[in-house]
């Protein structure tokens, strides 16, 4: 099939108006995603719509209304939540689930005595619609499986060939499909949100001024069945949208999702993109904080489509907390993913300390200030435990080991003088152990040296000098340059 590539001009829209009269497929702009259009009355066109994306025809359509009053054609029901929710969101990116009229052919519904309407608020999409002069039936304009589109470009790489016309408009500014609600249940019974969007079940509360719901299954991770890639629909997983049962939104990679404190989730994806890139794996990572809701809605199909055409192996994302903007978004990521998530527990960051008997009462003056100064940071004390006589060289060994293995970043080491166990820890490789008598040699400790373990002398620096110390070292920054050359020679010594 030929398809003809339209722009916006008033004559492009009239010429994509005539091929769905005729009962043709068009993919045009709507606010949220590019839909693909057809006759929402004719049951041949709505066929052929199933076919070009390889959709399910179980799956119904949202039909389009261009003015409000077109809802009246396709439904009998009007209550005051409609009229709420239409006076304050249509035209937008709200879909509304009502009985429908036997004007609607069963396969646009397909199959329910129910139909999905949307008035879009994209002028090119309400112009369309218009001059067609018929409702017009519109999934998002991908193949059945794919992200859903953007931008015009997604919907050339997926239906060219496919469809009757693509007219080339904006890029959607919403970037996730709309909000549909089920409003069967009338006036007396709370919405039931299918599938959440840009409009919010905040903010639909707000408008009716009562509470909404949530269909079940937007709750639930449902089981994946390993050979389709689809959720298993049981007895805890029965969506009432069935569009929801089906995967969606996969891209070609792998995607893991990787869930917890921001900042720790940053600095995972960094280890494992570092880790993966060393294998030879192209690795793309998509993160945005919870202050970027609307940004990631916008973007996250280009983002994945985008993964798709350069070849991404791996895709690493950061989970959006699930509140607002943020629940849509993770809906559409943890389909995208397979429901592939990675908790990322909080890291503290850990400091090993030891000492022998003579710098044990130190030892315990410094594990006390942390507690109550520090208690974002884990203490590790390896001992000693009481003031009978005990060989610092194995206590300066095993604080030394304690931080090259990694189960501590840093070390703090006391002894009388602090000086044997300085050199005891220095014995262990990697170790870069300074032993500081004022907060300038501290300072220079870390910015010169970048000392992995401070030592401190229990019988010659007072805990209050010693606190003041360990801040500096804590807080200075290495200066690298010449002095990570001149570390990188001690490590390799
Ligand atoms: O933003 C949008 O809604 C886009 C643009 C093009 O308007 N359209 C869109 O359509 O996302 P589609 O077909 O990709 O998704 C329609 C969703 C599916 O999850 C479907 O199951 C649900 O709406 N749906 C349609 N009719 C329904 C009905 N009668 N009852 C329950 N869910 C229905
Ligand atoms: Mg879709």
């Amino acid at each position: 099939m030929e398809t003809l590539i339209l722009t916006t001009s008033k004559e492009d829209i009239d010429k994509a108006a005539e091929i769905l009269r005729n009962g043709g497929l068009v993919a045009f702009p709507t606010e949220t995603v590019y839909g693909l259009g057809a006759n929402a009355l004719d049951p041949d066109a709505v066929k052929r719509v199933y076919l070009a994306k390889g959709r399910p025809s179980d799956n119904p359509m949202i039909v389009h209304i261009g003015e409000k009053e077109g809802l009246a054609e396709l439904t009998d029901m009007m209550t005051r939540d409609m009229e709420l929710l239409m006076e304050a969101i249509w035209p937008g990116p709200m879909t509304m689930v009502v009985p429908a009229k036997d004007i609607v052919p069963r396969v646009t519904t397909g199959g329910l005595d129910t139909v999905a309407v949307r008035m879009p608020s994209d002028e090119t999409a309400r112009q369309l619609i218009i001059r067609s002069g018929v409702p017009i039936a519109a999934p998002s304009a991908n193949l059945s499986g794919h992200p859903s589109p953007t931008t015009y470009r997604h919907c050339i790489d997926d239906l060219m060939g496919r469809v009757d016309a693509i007219i080339c408009g904006e890029d959607c500014q919403v970037g996730i499909e709309s909000t549909v609600i089920d409003m069967t249940g009338g006036d007396g019974k709370p919405p039931v949100i299918l599938r959440p969007g840009i409009v919010t079940a905040e903010r639909i509360s707000q408008v009716l001024g009562k509470e909404v719901s949530l269909d079940p299954s937007l709750l639930k991770r449902p089981e994946i069945d390993k050979d389709t890639g689809n959720p298993v629909t049981g007895q805890d997983f029965r969506p009432r949208s069935p569009g929801m049962k089906y995967k969606h939104y996969a891209p070609q990679a792998e995607m893991t999702i990787f869930r917890g404190p921001h900042e720790a989730v940053l600095r995972t994806i960094g280890k494992r993109q570092a880790e993966l890139e060393a294998r030879g794996l192209k690795v793309a990572v998509i993160t945005y904080s919870d202050s970027e809701q609307e940004t990631a809605a916008r973007q996250f199909f280009a983002r994945l489509r985008e993964c798709d055409k350069d070849g991404t192996d791996v895709i690493l994302a950061s989970a959006l907390k699930e509140e607002g903007v943020g629940f849509s978004v993770m809906n559409r990521m943890f389909k995208s993913a397979g429901y592939n998530i990675e908790e990322v527990k909080e890291e503290k960051m850990k400091i090993a300390i030891a000492s022998d008997h003579g710098g044990f009462g130190l030892k315990e003056n410094i594990r006390e200030y942390f507690a109550e100064k520090h208690p974002e940071i884990e203490m590790k004390d390896l001992g000693t435990y009481n003031e009978e006589s005990v060989d610092y060289p194995l206590f300066g060994k095993l604080c030394g080991e304690t931080v090259v293995t990694g189960a501590a970043d840093l070390g703090i080491v006391c002894c009388g003088t602090g000086i044997g166990i300085s050199i005891a820890a220095n014995k262990v490789k990697g170790v870069r152990c300074a032993l500081v008598t004022s907060v300038e040699m501290a300072h220079l400790a870390k910015e010169h040296n970048n000392a992995n373990v401070l030592a401190l002398g229990g019988r010659t620096t007072r805990p209050e000098a010693a606190f003041e110390m360990i801040e500096e070292w804590l807080t200075t920054e290495f200066a690298g340059g010449r002095h990570q050359r001149r570390t990188d020679l001690l490590d390799n010594m």
